[in-house]
């Protein structure tokens, strides 16, 4: 049984929390926010009676091993490193960093704590349906390219259009469908074609310096791969990804993958089960199972899945002239 403590008390924690209990592998006994009357709605929630509304006291006094980060994308960064120098382990939300340099900062604190385990919390990819599609392209004639879609409206874009500049949508909290939806769409062609040899995302700008949706392209030696992500539209697009004489279609989205079928001629194949009521409870088992049984190869895996999504959504956004707060920081830690 895991200890799990957590910061963010948004219902994204509520439903990772929802699917960690469900597994009966983890028991949920320490709460952090920055309000003590948050906390204590979350903690009574899940009768748990230990929270704190400082981060230094969460980390130094909590009866917890591992901490599941759900803040704004911008804080994943120095949560994580609060997290290592206690030695906890760390399960992070998506997008786990902002850019390269974040990551190569965490890889290098967790260097020096070799008993520790992180993991970014990209809970497509630990599904059944996700795999199901891995192993479809690995048997597909010749891989032919790929249309891969989601784009939904936020109700926080409301927010937006009325001036005002939530968290999904600031570059002072690393946000912007890129780094939101877009995480989804890339973990995807990463996991799937690997790593693009060049790309380019044409973004539609909003006021607040972040993108409200784009159209990535992905170039790899024979064939493109086209991301279309956004929050301020909804698109009910199927996926495809096309071999010679094979289409995979992922219907309603590239991150959902409700369903999944192979089509060749005029002959159909479901490939997919229906997916779990709660989508994180395949994650919250694959990390106990990591870090329970010290699989190594399988958590060396993950990471290594990570730094490459983390550098391709770097490289995109870059392309588009997206900066974050976080990225000037890194510059001026640079001395650039
Ligand atoms: N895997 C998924 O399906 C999924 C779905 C949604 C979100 N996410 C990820 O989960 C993370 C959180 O997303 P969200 O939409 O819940 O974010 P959010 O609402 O902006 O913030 C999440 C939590 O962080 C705390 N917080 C908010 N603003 C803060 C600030 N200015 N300074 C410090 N703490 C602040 C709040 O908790 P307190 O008020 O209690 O301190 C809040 O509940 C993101 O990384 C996002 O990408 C993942």
């Amino acid at each position: 049984m895991l200890k799990l403590g957590i910061i963010g008390t948004n219902w994204i924690t509520e439903q990772f929390v929802e699917a960690a209990l469900a597994t009966g592998n983890y028991q949920l006994t320490t709460v952090y926010s920055r309000s003590q009357a948050k906390a204590q709605t979350f903690a009574d929630k899940f009768q748990v009676t230990e929270t704190f509304t400082d981060l230094d006291r969460f980390f130094a006094a909590g009866q917890f091993e591992v901490v599941y980060i759900a803040s704004p994308n911008s804080l994943h960064f120095e949560h994580a490193k609060l997290a290592i120098a206690a030695d906890k382990h760390v399960i992070v939300e998506k997008p786990a960093f902002s850019n390269p340099s974040e990551m190569a900062n965490i890889t290098a604190l967790l260097s020096n704590k070799p008993n520790l385990f992180l993991f970014e919390a990209a809970r497509h990819a630990h599904e059944p349906n996700f795999k199901a599609v891995q192993k479809a392209v690995g048997q597909l004639d010749r891989l032919q390219g790929a249309v891969l879609t989601y784009m939904k409206y936020s109700s926080r874009y409301d927010q937006v259009l009325a001036g005002k500049e939530p968290n999904v949508f600031s570059p002072r909290f690393s946000g912007g469908a890129l780094q939101d939806l877009g995480v989804y769409v890339v973990y995807d062609a990463v996991a799937w074609f690997g790593v693009p040899e060049a790309m380019h995302y044409y973004a539609s700008l909003l006021p607040t310096g972040v993108d409200g949706k784009g159209t990535a392209i992905l170039r790899y030696t024979d064939f493109d791969v086209t991301l279309i992500i956004g929050k301020n539209a909804t698109s009910n697009l199927p996926s495809e990804i096309y071999g010679l004489h094979e289409t995979l279609e992922l219907g309603d989205n590239a991150a959902d993958l409700q369903t999944v079928n192979l089509q060749r001629g005029t002959e159909t194949k479901l490939l997919s089960t229906p997916p779990a009521a709660n989508p994180m409870i395949h994650e919250a088992e694959d990390f106990h199972r990591m870090i329970t049984e010290n699989d190594r190869t399988a958590a060396t895996e993950n990471m290594q899945l990570s730094q490459q999504v983390n550098q391709v959504l770097y490289d995109l956004r870059r392309s588009a002239g997206i900066v974050f707060a976080a990225d000037i920081e890194e510059q001026k830690n640079n001395g650039q």
